[in-house]
């Protein structure tokens, strides 16, 4: 029996109730360690997917290996600054290709027998292939043995693929989160959006299921006890939820912008001046986590490792090249030293609710039916999906 089939599905139709009525995802679903195999294939690989950043890839002709839920893939930026995301496996004999990320000169060459392909995937050469000095075969067509490409799309920052090859265009899938920010940035805010090359990640390493790390996300309930010093400007009352298709989270009306010397980052140009105080925080279904506010935006890609752990991969944005002078140094340190607090205060809850849900006297809890919205919209979208994919 599969760790999918001894989810009952019962359970699974009982998160997938309408609020009042429904329970959390049952304990096996974040306990379990193979279910993270299933999840991949039953909940990541249907849709759009984070799985690194194109910032990490700072110049054309660049490589970088990442692992994904088990996957050896590798994302790519090729001479003319296109972003590609290959099975980083060798067409021989299945070696791993690439193991370190850093710039390439020409062709990426596998370790085994040499084997090189260009940076768009394309087989190139295979010494000796034919015999010692034959470097070719008639019956050998290079062009079908290219690396394994991904459907990929760059947004925010964010490479997300679609392992399947399957769902709707990223266009589409990312349409109603960019039409619900067309309110503050625009059409193309997002093209101001810059990154610091030496500083402006952060990585968290937690003891908890990715869908922890989701749910504590998508909900401002725990405010005054979590984030007492957040919470002391920022009160759940000022709070509001967001939730709409594959998207959930909330929205403050009180951010207060980094303020230095008087003065503060530079801002969105288009982003409304009685809206600066806005600012929201919303999850792309399965596992990137945004913020946007009038003077920064971050990115989290939640790579899942295993059923308990999960790290967090952090990068902060500011908006056009000013921001990123030295004059503005003291308020972009601020301004990431805040987020590190408060995504510090929220690794002992999703550790500890990990821990409890071994515990067999909690069965999926329940769901405040005011303040817990957004995370329940979350459990049903992931119960939808596995409820579906047994179909
Ligand atoms: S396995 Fe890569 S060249 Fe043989
Ligand atoms: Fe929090």
């Amino acid at each position: 029996m599969s760790s999918f089939e001894r989810i009952p599905m019962a359970d699974l139709q009982a998160a997938s109730q309408p609020i009042e009525e429904a329970r959390g995802l049952p304990n096996g679903v974040y306990n379990d360690p193979t279910f993270l195999a299933e999840e991949r294939d039953r909940v990541f690989a249907n849709t759009w997917a984070g799985i690194g950043f194109a910032g990490d890839l700072p110049q054309p002709g660049y490589v970088k290996p990442v692992t994904f839920m088990g996957l050896p893939l590798v994302i790519m930026r090729d001479k003319e600054d296109q972003i590609r995301v290959f099975h980083n496996v060798c067409s021989h004999r299945g070696m791993i290709v690439i193991n370190d990320a850093g710039p390439v000169t020409g062709s990426v060459r596998c370790p085994y027998h040499s084997w090189t392909y260009e940076l768009n995937g394309n087989l190139k050469g295979t010494p000796h292939l034919g015999g010692v000095g034959v470097h070719s075969v008639d019956s050998f067509k290079c062009e079908k043995h290219g690396m394994k490409e991904i459907r990929s799309a760059v947004w925010f920052d964010v490479v997300f693929i679609n392992l399947d090859g399957q769902a709707p265009t990223f266009a589409d899938y990312i349409a109603p989160l960019t039409a619900r920010w067309q309110q503050f940035v625009g059409t193309d805010g997002y093209d101001l959006m810059r990154r610091e090359a030496d500083s402006g990640s952060v990585m968290l390493d937690v003891a908890c299921n990715w869908k922890l790390a989701v749910e504590n996300y998508c909900e401002s309930y725990h405010l005054p006890w979590v984030h007492p010093g957040l919470n002391s400007y920022s009160r759940i009352q000022d709070h509001y939820h967001i939730m709409f298709g594959d998207f959930a989270g909330q929205g403050t009306m009180v951010y207060n912008l980094s303020e230095t010397a008087g003065t503060s980052l530079p801002t969105f140009p288009d982003w409304p001046a009685e809206k600066t105080k806005e600012a929201e925080y919303i999850t792309v279904f399965p596992n990137v986590l945004l913020g946007i506010q009038a003077d920064h935006t971050f990115a989290i890609v939640l790579e899942p490792v295993a059923n308990n752990r999960t790290l967090e991969h952090l990068r902060i944005m500011y908006v056009g090249d000013e921001a990123m002078t030295d004059a503005y140094k003291p308020h972009r340190d601020a301004t990431l030293e805040s987020w590190k607090i408060v995504f510090a205060e929220d690794v002992g809850v999703v550790e500890g609710m990990q821990a409890g849900r071994v515990s067999p006297g909690f069965t999926g809890g329940v769901f405040s039916p005011v303040l817990d919205n957004p995370t329940h919209h979350f459990n049903k979208w992931v119960a939808d999906k596995l409820i579906a994919s047994a179909q």
